[in-house]
């Protein structure tokens, strides 16, 4: 017996599989090291209540809190902070 009270309860489904109400799930895709995407279009709402919208077939929402446009990912979370010298630089 499954007992991670984290893990979700699947969804209800009938035995033939088609989803309660007929709707299809919307679907969510996590990116490692990048956005959440969601199907959209979308309502998100934020810490303060205060909801913004987006009408795109596809949004990305960022999961790493560097994005100016927050909730929506700017692909900030792509600058990476540079461990190495250019080349022809001697480390300090
Ligand atoms: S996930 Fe892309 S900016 Fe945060």
């Amino acid at each position: 017996m499954d007992t991670d009270a984290r893990r979700p309860e699947p969804a209800l489904r009938p035995a033939n599989g088609t989803p309660v109400g007929g709707r299809k799930p919307p679907r969510v895709r996590i990116i490692p090291g990048g956005p959440i995407l969601v199907e959209g279009p979308v309502e998100v709402v934020l810490d303060d209540g205060a909801t913004v919208t987006s009408d795109r077939f596809l949004v990305a929402l960022c999961a790493c809190r560097r994005s100016r446009a927050f909730p929506f990912c700017d692909t900030s979370h792509r600058r990476r902070v540079r461990t190495t010298p250019p080349d022809g630089e001697t480390p300090a």
